[in-house]
């Protein structure tokens, strides 16, 4: 089967992705690949971003590979955390510090509208191509459930009445802004292996 380099260190992500492209591709995390360090992240895109982490995994192996970069964009702080969201609350800050600065920030805010997006940059024989999903929903007032990671538990996705942190991973996959940009990938090597 073909293989594919995931340039991510998020042990979820690379859970994620693996379930989504199964059968398709051989996802290759970036241990198995041989590849340690810190990959930077510093575009203000998240376009950017996920060429910036793919190209990194390229020019160190120059092996097929694809990176994601996801920013939670919330309604009333005008886009925020956006391209910032891993480190909202700070350098180094949890997901937990990431979610209290964010229950903090809309403390009595009524419109707790917000959108996940994801961006994949996929290289192929060194040339680029994106792939986009995106997940409309509400910021909840406190932490419900205790799947998945990062702004998962106060995250409901529209239509549903739970978190992303009270689903099950297939449920999550099968909606999320990741979920639908892998989606986007998959059928793109489907038609071209
Ligand atoms: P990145 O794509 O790893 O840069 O993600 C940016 C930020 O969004 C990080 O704080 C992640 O924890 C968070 N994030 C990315 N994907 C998800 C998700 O599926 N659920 C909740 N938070 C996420």
């Amino acid at each position: 089967m073909r293989r594919l380099i995931f340039a991510s260190n998020n042990k979820h992500k690379l859970i994620e992705v693996r379930a989504a492209l199964k059968g398709i591709v051989e996802v290759v995390s970036l241990a198995e690949a041989g590849l340690e360090g810190e990959i930077p992240e510093t575009a203000e895109t998240l376009q950017g971003n996920a060429l910036q982490k793919a190209q990194w995994v390229w020019e160190r192996s120059h092996t097929d590979c694809f990176a994601d970069d996801t920013g939670l964009e919330v309604n009333a702080l005008g886009g925020a955390p956006g391209v910032y969201s891993a480190r909202y609350a700070g350098e180094h800050c949890s997901f937990d510090d990431n979610i209290d600065k964010l229950l903090t920030a809309l403390d009595g805010q009524t419109n707790r509208k917000a959108d996940f997006r994801t961006v994949i940059c996929l290289i192929e024989n060194g040339k680029e191509r994106y792939f986009e999903g995106r997940v409309d929903g509400q910021i909840l007032t406190e932490r419900h459930g205790k799947e998945g990671f990062g702004y998962d538990p106060v995250f409901m996705p529209d239509r549903f009445a739970v978190s992303f942190a009270e689903m099950p991973l297939e449920v999550k996959n099968s909606i999320s802004h990741r979920g639908r940009a892998v989606e986007k990938l998959a059928t793109y090597l489907k038609v071209t292996p």
